[in-house]
């Protein structure tokens, strides 16, 4: 197979922050000496009182333990927003891009400064304290940073649930953190729709049983489009005439380096969404490092990350790592395909960005749309590309080079996950020959590792599970409320190793490329879902008596969600009711985890134990039914022809 190599543009690399002997001489000593290393990039934040120790961490199982900067203090808000309100006040730190082309806001850092504090002061004021929890429920509008800034200057701890997930996943991440305030707005606006935000709150609220040991107890509203929406009295408060009453200055809290800074929650291979837990001083290094190298952030430059702030992207590429650096940072409350398939590059043109940074199912989709949208902006202000959230294929890589970089625009494909922090494999811009499709090499401090089934190290190039050698200051530090459960799920696959969940191939210079998961997780357009979520879903439905689900290759998701269900007697497989499944799994989780293709199955092909073998659901899904292997260890091996007559994605 060809592969070809672009190099770093000399013109790129003469002035980056670092080229390729740079790159080198710093990774290798970062893992020579990560104390000194960590110890001296660890100032590049403001402490109150400066850590005197380090690294202390531990991947024995079954004692994992993750500190860093221990006995250091800070507050992750002063240092994003005070610092800068001081030395640059005048310089714009967000610029917001509404859903609508002529809608926009720009934020300085002064303004920036007051309106954290404003929200702080709201939050106090309704009683929220150190180590609280608080649910997010908002749109992309500035208010979703001002309010997790805010959460970070008192001390609270924010969890941001996507907009776009139902009442009832809602309800569920409410409940497990036990937050007692919401913060949501009347809707959401997305692609010209209204997304009906505080009725999927009020949704959420009244499933939370009536005995959950935290009710909540307070719903603070944003207006957005001034819909018209409920209000419980005593319970709810428009959030401008809560602000109106409260002063600009909110002191930030000092906190220790290991106290909390936010839970997000993210999907597994089994059970409900983990609370990935992150703390305050290594997040904050980490995410303002990566970002300032991996994106070769100068001062000047116009940055944007399309992400939602609803996952960890937008925790530490659009807020966190940016602001930590002074940046001017974009947010977009928009879609790439409204109101046409030129708009992010009209966004472009008039903010002038300089670094972008999307997800391979956006520029797939976008690619799909022709030359013709991109060619009618100029995009000249463009320096740099970023790709992340799933593998991105060569040809939409060489589409986005090519036609949206002009050639002339690095990309780096970057490879982390919600559980990272911030970015682990990465190009860096002026130092990193670039391999479209191929993630190329550890960060500073990063230590992958490549194992068989078995656990054996493999050596050179090879393919196997990708795994990570050693901890690095941006990676969670637990599972909210159940440690036991981060230790299972990450340190017990391949002992004493943080175990990825990803396949990966390493080729003879030592580049990674990221294959996909290797368990019971999908992958589609970049959101992540746990197939046994989308199966409990299914079976909760009254007609269903079981279900399985696996991905299967899709052209512009990357993955579609395939679901083989095999109904209660007397039910009667119609579309009727496939589409009546549809509309469920989209209530019972969100729209993100539609169904793609329902097949119904008689039966499902399981092991004389009555293990579900997934295998062959797979290749059937994947309309590679020709090799199914061995299927002699069913329990009944006919149920595969029946499977294979009546599959549904037919290439
Ligand atoms: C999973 C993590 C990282 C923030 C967004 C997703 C996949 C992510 C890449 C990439 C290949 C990638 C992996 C990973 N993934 N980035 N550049 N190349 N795969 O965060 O929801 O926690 O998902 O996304 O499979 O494990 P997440």
């Amino acid at each position: 197979m060809y592969e070809p190599v672009i190099a770093v543009p000399p013109s790129f690399a003469a002035s980056a922050l670092v080229d390729e002997a740079g790159y080198r001489a710093m990774y290798e000593r970062s893992i020579a000496d990560p104390e000194g290393f960590w110890g001296e990039h660890g100032r590049r934040i403001d402490w109150i009182k400066p850590y005197t120790t380090v690294k202390n961490t531990s991947y024995g199982h079954p004692d994992v333990s993750i500190r860093w900067y221990e006995d250091g203090t800070l507050n992750v808000s002063a240092n994003c927003v005070d610092r800068h309100a001081a030395t640059r006040p005048d310089q714009v730190a967000i610029i917001w891009e509404g859903d609508d082309p002529g809608e926009q806001r720009l934020i300085t850092y002064r303004e920036l400064k007051d309106e954290v504090c404003r929200f702080a002061n709201v939050l106090k004021a309704h009683g929220v304290k150190r180590g609280d929890r608080v649910t997010l429920y908002l749109p992309m509008i500035p208010e979703a940073a001002f309010a997790m800034l805010a959460c970070a200057r008192i001390g609270a701890v924010h969890s941001v649930v996507f907009g776009g997930f139902s009442p009832d996943a809602l309800a569920g991440r409410i409940e497990d953190c036990a937050s007692t305030v919401v913060i949501t707005a009347d809707e959401g606006l997305r692609g010209g729709k209204r997304v009906p935000l505080k009725a999927n709150v009020d949704a959420a609220i009244s499933r939370i049983s009536e005995d959950h040991f935290a009710p909540v107890e307070t719903v603070i509203v944003v207006r957005r489009t001034g819909g018209n929406v409920a209000m419980t009295p005593g319970r709810d408060v428009w959030y401008d005439e809560e602000a109106a009453r409260v002063p600009a200055v909110c002191g930030p809290e000092e906190m220790n380096a290991e106290d909390p800074l936010f839970i997000l929650y993210t999907s597994g291979s089994t059970g409900k969404p983990k609370g990935v837990l992150h703390t305050s001083g290594g997040y904050l290094v980490y995410a303002s490092m990566t970002h300032q190298y991996v994106f070769d952030y100068k001062p000047g430059d116009i940055y944007w990350c399309t992400a939602d702030v609803g996952w960890v992207t937008g925790h530490s590429y659009i807020v966190y790592g940016p602001l930590a650096n002074g940046a001017t940072t974009l947010m977009f409350e928009g879609v790439p395909t409204w109101p046409t398939n030129a708009r992010l590059w009209q966004v472009v043109d008039k903010h002038k960005v300089t670094i972008f940074y999307t997800a391979p199912t956006a520029i797939r989709a976008l690619m799909g749309a022709g030359d013709e949208p991109v060619k009618s902006a100029s995009r000249a202000s463009l320096r740099l590309l970023g790709s992340v959230g799933e593998p991105i294929n060569p040809e939409a890589w060489l589409w986005y080079y090519h036609t949206v970089g002009d050639n002339r625009c690095p990309i780096v494909d970057t490879w982390w996950q919600t559980e990272t922090g911030g970015i682990l494999i990465t190009p860096l811009p002026g130092a990193t020959a670039l391999k479209p499709g191929s993630a190329t090499l550890p960060f500073f401090g990063v230590r992958p590792a490549l194992v068989d089934n078995e656990g054996n190290t493999l050596e050179g190039a090879a393919e196997g599970n990708l795994v990570l050698l050693d901890s690095w200051p941006g990676q969670m530090r637990t599972v909210f409320g159940d440690h036991q459960r981060f230790v299972e799920t990450y340190f017990s696959t391949y002992k004493g190793t943080y175990f990825t969940g990803d396949g990966c191939r390493r080729d003879a210079d030592g580049y990674y490329w990221i294959t996909g998961r290797v368990d019971d997780v999908l992958n589609v357009s970049g959101h992540r879902m746990g197939t046994a979520e989308i199966e409990s879903a299914l079976v909760a439905h009254p007609a269903v008596s079981e279900a399985a689900v696996v991905g299967y290759p899709h052209d512009i998701k990357g993955q579609g969600i395939y679901a083989y269900v095999t109904l209660m007697q007397g039910e009667q497989p119609t579309d009727d009711l496939r589409r009546a499944l549809v509309h469920w799994v989209r209530k019972e989780i969100g729209p993100i985890a539609t169904p793609d293709l329902i097949q119904f199955a008689p039966g499902l092909p399981k092991t004389r134990s009555g293990k579900i073998m997934r295998r062959i659901l797979r290749k059937i899904a994947e309309d590679h039914y020709e090799a199914l292997g061995d299927i002699s260890t069913l329990a009944d091996p006919s149920v595969v022809a029946d499977l294979i007559e009546n599959r549904m994605n037919r290439r």
